[in-house]
């Protein structure tokens, strides 16, 4: 086991956002920012993790109860009196403590221990994850000696001309030995432009006391990014969704147009799939080899087998098998369960259904709480009568049945084995295996009616 602790800093108000919600809380991925974050640390090892609140401070420890401890930094005096509200948490521990910040949701874990891997080979007391920025501006600039080696680390409000000059910033994440930092830490002063307690100082202090700091560049600046806007906050997401599609591409899935498809990081789908545009695939779903979805799709927390064809379609909660074919303008509502090779299409709702293999439910239709067999013919515009105003009832079609258009099935009610319904019938009495049900008045026709009228 890892003797890694990560201490997350999230007690800022975001004043940018212009939001109720604490900036951490805001969601990147499906997932709240600080979430992101802590995720992230866990995967790098860390086995203690403290958050820093203070802003929001309870919905923060709500969002993330159970996961983390939780310091209370009442006056947001700078990032180094924020780490200082870790100070009890610190004082009980002999090893590394990854500093983090709870609003730069792109960040990795595999990047987190490659920093964590080269700050125990290089056996720092500090080590900086750095990165080089196309725009610099606002960040703090890494000031390295001519050696190379890392001397201090400049804010932007109170850097010199050279010094704004340079593009290596500091990431605000960092590795250090908890007990050199607790003593470091005891050396801040709020003598600089913005009169807080900077964590920053903490490594020309320690460089000050002969200890080693180290520097690691993230070779993609991106990872690093920090979220102070709602427009950095759209382009975070563009950033996160836009890795998901590149892992799904990567592993033979064809995705026509990355800029128009939304699908969460952990759904899963085969190879040769196609995802046409305007889609979203969310939630816990899976997708099988050989499909095609989209466009114009939403699939939630549904799974759906190989060789299915599914357009403009809103699935959730479904299971949906092999060779299936749904749509256009299909609701497929939860706990429906469709068998391999059914058609379902125009303007069809299913709801809480078992669907048998091969069965037909092509145009217009509502089917309710059902089950029904295999190789059943779904006649254009049938309903399942399921609800009487107070119960839902099951309607049961056995397989083979045939309804003709425009049938009520009133429920419960049963159609048997290869029976037929008559068009336009309403079924309130169960159809035996075999027999045609007909529920209609005949139809009489009035000859010479048409000439008596004109007359
Ligand atoms: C900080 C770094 C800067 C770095 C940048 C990277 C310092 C002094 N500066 O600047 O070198 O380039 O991050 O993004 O550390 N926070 C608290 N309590 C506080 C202040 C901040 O919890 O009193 C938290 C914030 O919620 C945020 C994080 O610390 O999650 C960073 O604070 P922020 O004010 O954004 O620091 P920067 O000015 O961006
Ligand atoms: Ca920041």
């Amino acid at each position: 086991m890892s003797n890694l602790m990560a201490i997350v800093l999230a007690a800022g108000k975001g004043t940018r956002m212009k939001s109720a919600l604490p900036k951490v809380l805001h969601q990147v991925g499906g997932k709240s920012m600080v979430q992101q974050v802590l995720d992230a640390a866990k995967f790098a090892g860390a086995v203690k993790n403290v958050v820093v609140i203070g802003f929001g401070a309870q919905s923060v420890a709500e969002a993330l109860s159970g996961q983390a401890e939780f310091a209370v930094q009442t006056e947001q005096l700078g990032t180094g009196h924020a780490v200082m509200q870790a100070r009890q948490e610190l004082a009980g521990f002999d090893g590394t403590v990854m500093v983090l910040c709870g609003d730069t949701p792109l960040l990795t874990g595999e990047l987190l221990q490659m920093m964590y891997n080269e700050h125990c080979s290089s056996q720092a007391v500090a080590t900086v994850l750095t990165a080089i920025m196309p725009d610099p501006s606002g960040y703090g600039r890494v000031i390295r000696n001519p050696a190379g080696q890392v001397v201090k680390i400049v804010e932007h409000k109170d850097a010199g001309l050279s010094e704004l000059a340079v593009s290596e910033i500091n990431t605000g994440i960092y590795c250090f030995e908890a007990r050199e930092l607790l003593q470091a830490l005891e050396g801040l002063t709020c003598n600089n432009a913005q009169g807080e307690y900077y964590l920053t100082d903490v490594i020309a202090i320690l460089n000050s006391q002969n200890h080693k700091v180290w520097a690691v560049t993230a070779p993609d600046y991106h990872e690093t990014l920090g979220i102070n806007s709602r427009a950095q906050l759209a382009e975070a997401e563009r950033l996160i969704r836009r890795r998901t599609l590149d892992k799904l591409m990567e592993n033979g899935v064809t995705i026509m147009d990355p800029g128009s498809t939304f699908i969460d990081a952990q759904v899963e789908i085969g190879t040769d799939t196609t995802i046409y545009p305007f889609t979203w695939i969310e939630g816990c779903s899976k997708i099988g080899s050989n499909s095609s979805i989209g466009p114009n799709s939403r699939i939630v927390n549904t799974i759906i087998g190989n060789g299915a064809t599914i357009h403009f379609t809103y699935a959730h909660e479904c299971m949906i098998g092999e060779g299936v074919t749904v749509g256009p303008y299909v609701h497929l509502r939860p706990n429906t369960e469709i068998s391999n090779g059914v058609k379902i299409g125009n303007f069809v709702e299913v709801k809480n259904t078992v669907v048998g293999e091969k069965s037909k439910i092509p145009h217009l239709s509502y089917i309710g709480d059902t089950d029904m067999g295999a190789g059943v013919n779904i006649g254009s515009g049938t309903i399942t009568v399921n609800y009487d105003g107070k119960n839902k009832h099951r309607t049961t079609i056995e397989d083979e049945a045939f309804i003709g258009c425009n049938t009520n099935l009133v429920a419960p009610v049963t159609v048997g084995r290869g029976s037929y319904v008559a068009a336009g019938s309403t079924i309130t009495k169960n159809v035996p295996p075999g027999s045609l049900g007909v529920a209609r008045s005949r139809q009489n026709n009035i000859e010479g009616w048409a000439e008596k009228q004109r007359r």
